[in-house]
């Protein structure tokens, strides 16, 4: 048996591999691959209302992006990382977007969004049709299909998701996304630990936009670093909350709202 076949049996095991997982997390601040849970396609209902065979689709692509097994693929919640509703049906994801949304001191009517690292695009949903533009970047193509799909179904035609990988290609790239080279306003919620680049992608925020959401996340001393980093680039920096209380399992990060960015 080799490494990779006897780390996946271990992992599998009922009490063992949980208790790995979170001594893992323990040691290195950051979860390990969970074990890729198995997909099987629900066949659409043909007697079902449109609207019911639309939710289904969505459901099979977000179970099929949840069965990548990333630690932020959400693999038990039944909407994956993002609560949401679509058509008339709740599903419950690991985090609540409109938490994190509703502390925010920003009217989002009519403006743009750059949401770098959207995961199934939830974040940008419930601001739907209020925005000008939303544009979510994510290096996982089976996140950002999925996201593009519930957008669609959701009729918010002014949200658009891309394929990007934020640490591998050129940042300035991503003006290319909008609609005038600008946002109104970057959302950085809980990637940085996630990213080897992420103080350029701070630097980058405050050169595109006057506001910044940020949503700190790793070891407290990552978190730390990463507030330093805000506190350079922006003159105001203002803590929303101190903690993720959205998330039951992961409750230690810091959410900030940033504007004036420094120009150096
Ligand atoms: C913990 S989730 C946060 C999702 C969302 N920002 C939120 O807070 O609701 C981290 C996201 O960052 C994305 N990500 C990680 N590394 C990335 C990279 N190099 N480029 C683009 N996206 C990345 C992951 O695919 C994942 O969707």
């Amino acid at each position: 048996m080799n490494f990779s076949t006897f780390k996946k049996k271990i992992g599998n095991l009922p009490m063992v591999g949980p208790c790995l997982r979170k001594a893992w997390r323990v040691l290195h601040g950051k979860p390990a691959t969970l074990p890729p849970a198995p997909f099987v396609r629900e066949p659409l209902d043909p007697t079902a209302a449109p609207a019911h065979q639309q939710v289904r689709q969505c459901l099979n692509l977000i179970n099929y992006a949840k069965a990548g097994g990333k630690p932020y693929s959400a693999t038990k919640y039944p909407g994956g990382y993002h609560s949401m509703t679509i058509g008339s049906v709740r599903l419950a994801g690991q985090r609540d977007p409109e938490y994190r949304l509703n502390l925010a001191p920003f009217n989002f009517k009519g403006k743009t969004v750059l949401d770098i690292g959207s995961n199934q695009g939830g974040m940008l949903l419930p601001l739907g049709t209020c925005l000008r533009c939303g544009v979510g970047v994510d290096y996982d193509p089976k996140m950002v299909n999925v996201a593009n799909r519930i957008a669609a179904v959701q009729g918010c035609g002014q949200l658009r998701y891309y394929v990007f990988d934020i640490d591998r290609e050129p940042l300035e790239l991503l003006k290319d996304f909008l609609p005038d080279e600008r946002a109104d306003i970057v959302f950085l919620l809980s990637i940085c630990m996630w990213i080897k680049n992420w103080r350029e992608v701070i630097a980058f925020a405050a050169s595109i936009a006057p506001a910044l959401l940020f949503e700190s996340n790793g070891t407290p001393q990552q978190q730390s670093e990463q507030e330093q980093e805000l506190r350079r680039r922006y003159a105001r920096v203002q803590l929303l909350t101190g903690e993720s209380v959205d998330d039951a399992n992961q409750k230690l990060r810091k959410l900030f709202f940033c504007d004036q960015p420094v120009t150096t």
